[in-house]
């Protein structure tokens, strides 16, 4: 295992990590081999033509020359500047921005443990440790086999799930330091691995391809939302409840000071049949004074709510 990223150093005494082991921009003085063809041009060009402004286009194009190439390369910079008619300090202020784009060669699979706050909370750190210690590798890093590369990421809108872990952007949910060993053991096996939503792996290029706007076919293997993301809607549907509609509804007014606030100077407007939350604080307010709690709307529908979940 390598030693940690680099770090910044400002003065005496603060050091920050950056998050890339090479903090630069795109290397256009080494190796300009590519594996570009006038194929993948052509495919750039069909990329760019599905938008009304063909720089639109240039996310995509950088999955394609992912796809191709394992890494955006200076090769792939220049196509896609070419093909756009931009600038390539253009093209690669987009790519080194976003950290889906990779300056080093990804293995056959990418690996992402999510330690943002509630997957670390929930053990994201441990799993990231325990992938770290099994497959000898830092963060940002490829294994000697060239199958995995491992990487902390931050949060993939998956929450409910914690702490997820993704291989090629494919959700492994509730995992554990021992599930997700046993993941990238199969990985590295070649093994057919199935991710918790139904998906089969590929490999990250293949992917990065379908990212790129080319389908394989199979987006439809497993469900698109898992049950815990979907138990709102279905409590939801269950009692009748439904979003107010934006054209009409008032805004809530808030509670607290601010409300009382609001009530005195006489800006409480009635609300077809729901009551404002400075109505209902000042009600509670007065219920708890008399010692009557329990028995306020407000308190009930929390009562309710409370037990839906
Ligand atoms: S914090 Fe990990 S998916 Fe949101």
């Amino acid at each position: 295992m390598s030693t940690d990223a680099p770090v910044g150093h400002i003065g005496n005494e603060h050091h920050f990590p950056t998050h890339f082991t090479e903090s630069g921009g795109i290397d256009f003085s080494g190796d300009q081999t590519t594996a570009l063809t006038e194929v993948h041009l052509e495919e750039m060009r069909s990329i760019a033509a599905r938008y009304p402004q063909p720089r639109s286009a240039l996310l995509p194009m950088l999955h394609l020359v992912q796809s191709v190439e394992g890494r955006v390369t200076p090769a792939g910079v220049e196509a896609c500047a070419d093909v756009l008619g931009i600038s390539a300090a253009e093209v690669s202020g987009v790519a080194t921005f976003y950290t889906m784009y990779k300056r080093k060669p990804v293995g056959r699979h990418h690996v992402g443990v999510c330690t943002t706050a509630l997957c670390a909370i929930l053990g994201g750190d441990e799993v990231l440790a325990a992938l770290q210690q099994h497959l000898g590798v830092g963060n940002d890093e490829t294994t000697a086999d060239g199958t995995i590369t491992l990487e902390h990421i931050e949060c993939n809108a998956a929450c409910d799930y914690a702490p997820v872990m993704m291989v090629n952007w494919e959700f492994f949910d509730d995992v554990t330091p021992g599930s997700a060993v046993e993941v990238v053991d199969a990985l590295r096996e070649g093994r057919e691995v199935v991710s918790s939503r139904g998906a089969r792996i590929s490999s990250w290029r293949e992917a990065e391809r379908v990212l790129a706007g080319f389908p394989d076919g199979r987006a439809d293997e497993g469900p698109t939302a898992g049950e815990k993301s979907l138990l709102g809607l279905r409590i939801a549907n269950e009692r009748g409840w439904s979003a107010p509609d934006p054209r009409t509804a008032e805004a809530e007014p808030v509670e607290g000071p601010a409300a009382s606030e609001a009530e005195a100077v006489g800006t409480g407007q009635p609300d077809g049949g729901r009551r404002g939350a400075a109505e209902k604080s000042s009600e509670d307010a007065e219920a708890a004074a008399s010692g009557d709690q329990g028995t306020t709307e407000s308190t009930r529908t929390s009562t309710d709510e409370g037990e839906a979940k």
